[in-house]
């Protein structure tokens, strides 16, 4: 029996804009974990860093990251929303984990290898051990339950490989100190957010809808206006047959497959509604019927986050305030503990 309560840990990294992806893709899963879990909801600015950020826009990114999780529906009443860099103790557990984790296992990360490019040589040290700092902010707060995007699924084996062997390692002082099943660090799981929520490019059905795609009308901004939201839709890429009444008929459509996924993930309903209601049907019908979902869903959201930016900046920030305070006063016993186990406490 784990003598762990469950406790979820994610974090997404202040650059760019949030878009449609963050929020069906993590976002919902965030928000519903809410009313069920601990749920502690942090923006990574110390992972930000590991390629470089301008301090001007690094410090508005924060603020506008943390204003898109209250928009979509954080609460800061019910979960911990801080940013990482004001809880020191990612820092020194980062460092404790480095010493616990091998060149070969992070060698393997193959997120560093894209990120790196052809130049490995000029990549950040911070870049190269990403994925210990990552491991520190789950298991600083010895977290349960991981959130995370298909992508981030190897640093999460990578957390639980360095929980395991830090275990393994210290299993005579974590056994002096009583820890009867020798865990200290419990093994986080992964939460895949499943492919029903893998949204895709709006100018091309078969790739990731992303932040970094050089056209706008690639992706539905969460701060977008109505008028571009619908815009948006309009001119989304589609291909010339009729939507299918059936679920199989979206096999090789992958536009048709993106569209009526948002669809549904928007309306919380299932594909198989969707097409229920617009199979067979006009491609410029289901436009509209998904752009006036898409303004009713969205835009009070991007509305909400202006609101925040212009005008209660200070809101903001007393929550991560407040949410750093929170998140300090659940890591601070565990890295005391964890500096005893290593033996730096001498006494
Ligand atoms: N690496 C994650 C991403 O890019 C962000 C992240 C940092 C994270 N620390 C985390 C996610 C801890 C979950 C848990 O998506």
């Amino acid at each position: 029996m784990s003598h762990f309560s469950p406790r979820v840990f994610s974090g997404m990294q202040p650059t760019g804009n949030l878009h449609l992806g963050n929020y069906l893709g993590a976002m919902l899963n965030w928000i519903a974990m809410q009313e069920t879990h601990e749920c502690i909801y942090c923006v990574v600015d110390m992972h930000a860093i590991t390629v470089w950020q301008d301090p001007k826009e690094l410090r508005r990114a924060i603020v506008d990251v943390t204003a898109a999780y209250l928009a979509c529906g954080l609460d800061p009443k019910k979960s911990i929303i801080f940013n990482q860099s004001q809880v020191a103790e990612h820092a020194e557990l980062a460092w404790i984990l480095n010493c616990v984790a091998r060149m070969g296992w992070l060698n393997r990360m193959t997120q560093f290898k894209e990120k790196a490019g052809k130049d490995k040589e000029a990549a950040s040290v911070g870049l190269f051990v990403y994925p210990t700092l990552m491991a520190a902010d789950i298991l600083g707060y010895h977290a349960t339950h991981v959130p995370v995007g298909e992508d981030q699924k190897q640093h999460l084996e990578l957390a639980r490989d360095i929980a395991v062997k830090f275990n393994n390692d210290y299993a005579e002082a974590i056994a002096a100190a009583g820890i009867n099943d020798g865990v200290f660090f419990p093994s986080p799981e992964p939460f895949i957010t499943g492919p029903a929520t893998r949204v895709m490019s709006l100018r091309d059905g078969t790739k990731k809808m992303s932040k970094s795609d050089p056209s706008d009308l690639s992706r539905l901004n969460l701060i977008d206006d109505a008028d571009t939201i619908a815009k948006k839709i309009r001119k989304a890429k589609t291909d010339p047959e009729p939507l299918p009444t059936e679920k199989a008929g979206l096999k090789g459509r992958p536009e048709a497959e993106n569209l009526t996924g948002i669809y549904a993930a928007l309306a919380g309903e299932s594909v198989e509604k969707v097409l229920g209601q617009y199979g067979g049907g006009q491609f410029s019908v289901f436009k509209n019927a998904l752009a006036d979902l898409a303004v009713a869903k969205l835009a009070p959201i991007g509305a909400e986050i202006k609101r925040m930016q212009h005008d209660d900046r200070a809101h903001v920030e007393k929550v991560l305030a407040d949410g750093s305070a929170r998140a300090r006063a659940i890591a601070a016993p565990i890295l005391r503990k964890t500096r005893e186990l290593v033996g730096f406490v001498l006494s």
